[in-house]
This record gives C-alpha cells, sequence and structure tokens, in this order.
C-alpha cells in the first residue's frame, strides 16, 4: 500500500482523551507508512486552504495524560449541522464545496471524525457527499446509540466521584444536606455512575421523574437513623413529575441545561428544615487528565479508526462492544441517544444499596 495522507479533527464539546485517541491513531497510521494531519478547531480547519498540522511521532508524545485537545475544537461554526425539514443533517452546499477543495489540494485518503451526536451527524453527511469518513464516538455523557462506552466518560465519572468525597465531609461535619448538579444533559449516565462511585444517597436522573415530597421522606428518614448528612447528585437534564427541564436559551438561541440543584435545595429544605447547600460541579467534568481507562480507550479507538480506514470501512464508526473494539455504520449512532433505562442492572444495584431515586 502506497504512502496515504489522513486527515483527523475533533470536534464539539471536548472530553479527557482526545489526545490520547490523536496519539493512537498517529502511531497506527506510522506503522502503515502513512501519513496523519490534524485539522485544527474541528470541521473550520476543512475549509480552504485547510489550517493543518502535521501529527507524527514528535507532535504527539507526551499528550496522552492531557486533557483537552491539540488541535482545538469548536461547537459552532460553518459545518454546524442544521437541522432540515425532514430532520435531516444540512451542511450548506458551498462550505462542503470548500471542503472538498482542501481534500483534493491536501491529496487525503481519508478523513477521521472525532465527535459526538452533531459532529457525527455532519461527518455522516460528508460520507453522503462522497467524503470517505470514518468516525470515531466521544462524549462525557455516554449517550451514544451503537457503542456501549465513549471516552471522556470515565473521567467525568471520577471527577463527580471526587467530587461527592469532598462534599461528603464538609456535609457531615455541619450536618448538612448537599445537592450536586452533574453534566450528562438528556442522560442520566454521569449521575447514576458518579453517584454510586461518590456514594450518594439519592440520584435524580432524567430518566426517572422525581418528586420532591420523596426525596425530603428520605432525608427524614436518613435522619431519624442518625446519617450525618444526605448527599444528592442530580442531573442537569432532571425533571421532577409532572415538571420541566430547567433550561435557558443563550443570546444565540442555543438551549443550555442548568439549575435544577438550586430547585431540588430550596424545596427539600422548605420541606426538611434541614441546612441545605447545593455545588455544580460544570466544566470540571470536562477538564483535566483522563483517566488510565480513558488513556486506554482512546487509544483503541485512535487504532481501530485507522484499521477501519486500511479495510476501506468508510461510513462507519468506531464502536466498544463487550470488551472489543467494533465497527458500526455512522447512521446508527446518531439518530437516537442512548438513555438510562429505569429497570436496568445499574438502576437495581443502586436501589439494592439504599439509593433513592425520589420517586
Ligand atoms: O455533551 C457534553 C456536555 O458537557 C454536556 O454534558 C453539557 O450539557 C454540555 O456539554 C455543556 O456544553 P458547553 O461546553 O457548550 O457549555
Amino acid at each position: 500500500m502506497g504512502r496515504k495522507r489522513i486527515g483527523i479533527l475533533t470536534s464539539g464539546g471536548d472530553c479527557p482523551g482526545l489526545n490520547a485517541v490523536l496519539r493512537g491513531a498517529s502511531r497506527a497510521a506510522e506503522k502503515l507508512g502513512w501519513e496523519l494531519i490534524g485539522f485544527k478547531d474541528g470541521f473550520e480547519g476543512l475549509l480552504p486552504p485547510g489550517d493543518h498540522v502535521l501529527l507524527d511521532r514528535s507532535a504527539t508524545a507526551g499528550i496522552m495524560h492531557l486533557g483537552g485537545t491539540i488541535l482545538g475544537t469548536v461547537n459552532k461554526g460553518h459545518f454546524v449541522a442544521r437541522v432540515g425539514a425532514g430532520g435531516q443533517v444540512v451542511i450548506p452546499p458551498e462550505i462542503i464545496a470548500g471542503a472538498r477543495q482542501t481534500f483534493k489540494s491536501l491529496g487525503l485518503h481519508a478523513i477521521i471524525v472525532i465527535g459526538g451526536n452533531g459532529s457525527l451527524g455532519t461527518a455522516l453527511q460528508l460520507h453522503e457527499e462522497g467524503f470517505p469518513v470514518v468516525g470515531v464516538p466521544k462524549t462525557i455523557d455516554n449517550d451514544l446509540e451503537a457503542t456501549a462506552r465513549t471516552f471522556g466518560f470515565d473521567s467525568a465519572v471520577a471527577c463527580v466521584a471526587d467530587a461527592l468525597d469532598r462534599l461528603h465531609t464538609t456535609a457531615t461535619s455541619h450536618k448538612r444536606v448537599m445537592v450536586l448538579e452533574v453534566m450528562g444533559r438528556h442522560a442520566g449516565w454521569i449521575a447514576l455512575h458518579g453517584g454510586l462511585a461518590g456514594g450518594a444517597d439519592v440520584i435524580l436522573i432524567p430518566e426517572i421523574p422525581f418528586e420532591f415530597e420523596k426525596i425530603a421522606e428520605e432525608v427524614m428518614r436518613r435522619d431519624r437513623e442518625g446519617a450525618k448528612s444526605t448527599m444528592i447528585v442530580v442531573a442537569e437534564g432532571a425533571s421532577p413529575k409532572d415538571g420541566r427541564q430547567q433550561r435557558h436559551q443563550t443570546a444565540s438561541g442555543e438551549h443550555r441545561l442548568g439549575g435544577i440543584a438550586e430547585i431540588v435545595g430550596r424545596e427539600v429544605g422548605e420541606r426538611t428544615g434541614k441546612e441545605v447547600r447545593t455545588c455544580v460541579l460544570g466544566h470540571l467534568q470536562r477538564g483535566g487528565a483522563p483517566t488510565t481507562l480513558d488513556r486506554i480507550l482512546g487509544t483503541r479507538f485512535g487504532v481501530k479508526a485507522i484499521q477501519l480506514i486500511r479495510d476501506e470501512k468508510f461510513g462507519s464508526m468506531v464502536s466498544y462492544q463487550n470488551y472489543l473494539t467494533l465497527d458500526v455504520p455512522i447512521s446508527h449512532a446518531v439518530h437516537k441517544l442512548r438513555r438510562v433505562s429505569p429497570n436496568c442492572q445499574m438502576v437495581e444495584t443502586a436501589r439494592a444499596v439504599d439509593i433513592s431515586f425520589g420517586n
């Protein structure tokens, strides 16, 4: 096989493990005698003339443990997949033409897109427009259909567990109720796993609507049993039964979730008379070094992406199933979110160790 040049980009919200993917892909490409170039700032780097850097061994040495992405990323930009009439992803034709120009002028053989739901939707459309594309699933939310795991999730969960450990000591000293709001968008994976790992007493997730009264009862029950604190983890997308998600619209028209911890804190405080404090963990969950698991998963995903290109499996995405890196069509991953099933084994396990879901 001749010397091929492959492009790679990181798109959407960053997450720990992205650099491990870049490093893994770079080394696997090198083994095949190929060259890997990284486009800067997500798909924006594909705009002519193509803002890129060479990702050879020296450029990717010593980056695996770094959070974020050395290539930069954007959530918005010229390629943002707009949702058209039929729920279709639509990138403006002139932007696609520009990407095609870059692709040709740089003599690319294929492009690897590392992204979440939205970015993989963009990747899918590029593929449908004739670009040889391979996807790598990325998100701390772990909410992508067609893969059992995304890298970044474990690091976010570790951050939640660490926050709970810290909040627990202060909550116990003051005999308080502590409410910790975590990320995850419309899926409760981070709250569920982080809450379980950090010894939470109550976990509130979008998939199980909660009742304030039930949470208050749990706090009082614990109080009667002599517990010195109650730790509540609430996912940013969780909502009360008959209530709605807390979201606000930004100046650019974007909807952002957030604010539910404050409401849970207030309602529980009023019902129990206990002192309550709230904490919003925010982007701490996305920053910092990846866990060992995410470094390994990222490396495996990067290597697999190169193998998919070698095998000419364009339009496919790396997928993690039963401890193996496999592949699935990108289309299987982007049209539906993978959410927590209220009766799944993890929820059952959590209930078995006395965790309440406020329902
Ligand atoms: O999808 C990842 C995520 O971190 C969500 O959990 C969160 O709601 C969102 O991105 C935050 O996005 P931004 O960085 O644009 O504020």
